[in-house]
Order: structure tokens, then C-alpha cells, then sequence
């Protein structure tokens, strides 16, 4: 049967299949919407091929080696765990592609037509999707631009994908270099940081702002610099790299006052910039700023009116799950039902390090520089039973809450965790940052004993005035 033109009309096309994209399409077909999804290679973009999936799934491989490494303390005899790292890769494609088959399928299931090939944005809300038959043109009443971001590099750095890599190219590593420069500290080189020095690879991180994790709360920051340093990672921060010289097998980096560090690779993990290049032609009308990010409202509209941008194309956190609430906000606008925005200050963030960091809500310096007065209380982990027991000590709770004109403490404004399997625990920790619940509120709420969790519980009942562990 051929193809009608009505075939190629849509109430919705979202171009790209990432986080943002197919939330979008998977939201908007549920409501009953029409939707197509133009995407060049695997539904489930970034976050399940090259991104958020791989990177937890060797972070998991790490964490099973430490846990070999130390289970002697537990009177387990496993001896020293050797890495067999391209049976961990083979697990890891075997995971995203399971996960990407489940997705298709989903997708699928519920009546999205996915056209494969690149999409270009054309006057009238129309499409051009190049794919490798040719160019076909597709319509929607209203369209959303999910066309993602890309790593960054710097100046000086070629990406070869042996000497030089991004996060695209470690992934898929078929083995491990012996040591590695990482040059960023944000999300992404804390992660590979970890994860190489857990597998047995020398690690050096060299970051430009004066601290790790830029953005983090203070104290969060120093329980993961700590834990990198006791583990080997050579951190320096505050400095300036200006160049790599390759020779032998590796490449010397230099750095800050003249120092350097020879490595058999560098992963440079600087940030993403956003995927606009050839996604908006000329005369649509929406706008791109000089970065390449899509210019939208709260609502995720661009100026122009039926479409709508989300994902990491706009200027917002890059989070996968920002993709996903920014795409239901789209689909709302689309379906003209009641919108609330994203509120971005209050976004759950998850880092997967080694120990994880996990955090929602204002941190104590953004507080103080914003003239907010607040009442702060923090429980290590070191008190805690289940964390004992599974002996993972480094780490704490830490809960800022507002504080009332009578001294006492009131709204819950932020809560950071780092420690064991904080990216799990986060969740209340989120609601109360959101449901702008106070701390005599939560504080009611039993907690169950022992758990890693009622770290939050006993940190919010003490900021009530009577905590039971925590003084
Ligand atoms: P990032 O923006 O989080 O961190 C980049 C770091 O590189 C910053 O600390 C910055 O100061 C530093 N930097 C920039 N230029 C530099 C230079 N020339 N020399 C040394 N340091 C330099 O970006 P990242 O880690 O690449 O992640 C990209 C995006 O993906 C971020 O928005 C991040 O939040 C997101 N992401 C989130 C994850 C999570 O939530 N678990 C995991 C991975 C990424």
C-alpha cells in the first residue's frame, strides 16, 4: 500500500528520539495524540547509548570490584578481583539494548511512527526528514524540537577516540587504560573518575573552577575530594590545562604553573553543547542563541507559535529526567490543559560516583548569598546501623530548612546527600524540597530501622529542636 499525504501528517512530529523526545511522544500518545518521532540513530538517544545507562552500568561493574575487594572484611574469601573488561562492555550493550528494544517496542505499541534519518525544521511546522532512502517531508500541527546536545571539547584536544576521548568514546572502550587524565570535574568526570580508579586504573582529574562537583554543596564536595584522594585519584583543582604533547604509547597533559601528567588517555568531560546544527532552516522564525540553544519559554514554546522545544536543546539543567517533565509541560501546552513549569531550582540531581551524590533544593552558600536565613543539621552516615553494616561510612545527610522569626526551623529548602546508595534514598528527600513541607511535618513521618534512609528522617526531626540520634 502506498503512502496517502494524510500518512505523513501528524497532531505532533518531535525531532529526536532522545529522553526529551520519546517522553514527548510516549506522554502525547497516551492523551490520545498522533505522534511521529524523527530520530538518525537508536531511540532512547544519549542517556541509553552513550550516556546516563552505560555509564551506571560500569559504575555498577566498579561496584561489584570493590565489593570483591573488601568482602575478605566480611570473612568472604574472593581474592583480588582481575577485570575482564570486555565481558563488562558485552553486559553493558546487552542491558542498553534490551532496554532499547523495550523502548521501540513501547513506542510502537502505543502508535508512534518513527521516520528514521535526520529531521530539519521547515516553515509551516513541516519536516524534512533526510534518512538513507532520501528525503521525505513530513507536517504536525505543532512540533517539538528534542535534538539533544553533543559533548564539548577544547582547543587542542582532537578527539581520536584512542589518545583523546569524550564520554561517547569511553563507553565504548573495549579496555581499560592503565592511567587517565580526566579533565573536568563536573558530573561526568567524577563519575569516569570513579569508576576508572575502582577498575584499577591511575587517575588524575584536572579541573579549572577551585573545586569539584562546581555547583554542589560545600560539604558534599569535600566528602567526595576526600574519598577520591584516599583512593589515589590525584585531584587538582584551579587549574588551567594548556596543551598535550603524544609520545610512546600516551600523551603528556600540561596543566596550571607548568606541571604535567603522562597518561595512556585523556577523557575530556567539559560539558555538552546543545545539538542544533542543521535542525532549524532558515526562515521558521524560532530562535537559537550564539550557544545553539533553542530559545523557549517556561512553558517550552518558542516564539513561534505550535512549536515547542525541550531536552537538552534548551538552556536547563541536562538531566534526562528534565527531558522527560519538559516534554509532559509541551504535550500539556499542546492538549491547552493547566501547565505548571518546571521549577529547575528544585530539580533531583544524582551523581553516580563512588561515594554517589544526591541533592535537591538551594545548597547552603546559595542560600547565604541569596539573604536567606536557614537552620542546617547533618547526620554522617557514620552513625547510621544499615550503613555500619554494609560498611560504607564515608558520607552524610545534610537538610537546610528555613528558619521562622522564633529561631525555630521551618521549610524544608534543600536537602543533600552523599554516601551509600544516596540516588536511591533521594526521593522523600525531593517531595519535601517540593511539597514545601516543614520539618515538624516530615518529622512526624516514621522511618523504617535500620535503613540507610532514616539518615533523612532523624536530620529533619533534628532540626525539630529533639532529634533522637542526631543532636
Ligand atoms: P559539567 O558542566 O557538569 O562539568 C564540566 C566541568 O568541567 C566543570 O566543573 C567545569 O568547570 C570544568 N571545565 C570546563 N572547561 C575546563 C577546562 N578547560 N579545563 C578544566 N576543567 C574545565 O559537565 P559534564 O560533567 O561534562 O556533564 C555534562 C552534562 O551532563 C551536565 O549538565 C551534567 O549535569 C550532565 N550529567 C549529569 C549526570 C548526572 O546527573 N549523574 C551525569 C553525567 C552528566
Amino acid at each position: 500500500m502506498s503512502a496517502t499525504p494524510e500518512d505523513n501528517e501528524f497532531d505532533v512530529v518531535v525531532i529526536g528520539g532522545g529522553p526529551g523526545g520519546y517522553a514527548t511522544a510516549l506522554y502525547g500518545a497516551a492523551a490520545g495524540l498522533r505522534m511521529a518521532v524523527v530520530e538518525r540513530n537508536k531511540v532512547g538517544g544519549t542517556c541509553l547509548h552513550r550516556g546516563c545507562v552505560p555509564a551506571k552500568e560500569f559504575l555498577e561493574t566498579a561496584s561489584v570490584a570493590r565489593t570483591v575487594a573488601g568482602a575478605k572484611e566480611f570473612g568472604v574469601q574472593a581474592g583480588q578481583p582481575a577485570i575482564d573488561f570486555a565481558v563488562s562492555q558485552g553486559r553493558k550493550q546487552k542491558v542498553v539494548d534490551q532496554l532499547w528494544k523495550g523502548l521501540a517496542g513501547l513506542m510502537q505499541g502505543r502508535g508512534i511512527v518513527t521516520f528514521e534519518g535526520s529531521g530539519t525544521l521547515l516553515p509551516e511546522r513541516r519536516v524534512e526528514v533526510l534518512g538513507p532512502e532520501g528525503a521525505t517531508e513530513i507536517s504536525g500541527r505543532h512540533v517539538v524540537i528534542a535534538s539533544g546536545s553533543v559533548p564539548r571539547t577544547i582547543p587542542g584536544f582532537e578527539v581520536d577516540g584512542r589518545l583523546v576521548m569524550t564520554s561517547d568514546e569511553v563507553l565504548a572502550l573495549e579496555s581499560l587504560p592503565a592511567s587517565v587524565a580526566v579533565i573536568g570535574g563536573g558530573a561526568i568526570g567524577c563519575e569516569f573518575a570513579s569508576m576508572f580508579s575502582d577498575l584499577g586504573s591511575q587517575v588524575t582529574v584536572l579541573e579549572a573552577l577551585p573545586s569539584l562537583l562546581p555547583g554542589c554543596d560545600a560539604d558534599v564536595v569535600n566528602v567526595v575530594g576526600r574519598s577520591f584522594r584516599k583512593r589515589g585519584i590525584a585531584v587538582h583543582t584551579g587549574v588551567a590545562v594548556t596543551g598535550h604533547s603524544p609520545g610512546g604509547t600516551g600523551t603528556t597533559v600540561t596543566f596550571g604553573e607548568g606541571e604535567s601528567v603522562t597518561v595512556d588517555a585523556v577523557v575530556v568531560s567539559v560539558g555538552r553543547r546543545p545539538a542544533t546544527d542543521g535542525v532549524v532552516a532558515a526562515g521558521t522564525g524560532v530562535e537559537v542563541d550564539p550557544r545553539g540553544f533553542v530559545v523557549v519559554d517556561p512553558y517550552q514554546r518558542t516564539g513561534v507559535e505550535g512549536v515547542w522545544a525541550v531536552g537538552d536543546v534548551v538552556d536547563t539543567p541536562q538531566l534526562a529526567h528534565v527531558g522527560f517533565a519538559e516534554g509532559i509541560v509541551a504535550v500539556k501546552g499542546i492538549l491547552g490543559e493547566p501547565v505548571v513549569p518546571v521549577d529547575y531550582a528544585k530539580v533531583p540531581w544524582c551523581i553516580y560516583c563512588h561515594p554517589e551524590v544526591a541533592f535537591a533544593g538551594v545548597t547552603e552558600a546559595q542560600a547565604s548569598a541569596a539573604g536567606i536565613d536557614i537552620v542546617v543539621k547533618k547526620d554522617p552516615f557514620g552513625g547510621n546501623s544499615r550503613a555500619r553494616i554494609v560498611g560504607e561510612t564515608d558520607g552524610m545527610v545534610k537538610v537546610i530548612a528555613e528558619r521562622r522569626p522564633d529561631g525555630s526551623a521551618g521549610r524544608i529548602l534543600g536537602v543533600h546527600m552523599v554516601g551509600p546508595w544516596v540516588t536511591e534514598q533521594l526521593g522523600q528527600a525531593y517531595l519535601a524540597v517540593n511539597w514545601e513541607a516543614t520539618v515538624d511535618e516530615v518529622g512526624q513521618f516514621v522511618q523504617p530501622h535500620p535503613t540507610l534512609s532514616e539518615a533523612f528522617g532523624e536530620t529533619v526531626l533534628a532540626l525539630t529542636g529533639r532529634g533522637l540520634h542526631v543532636g
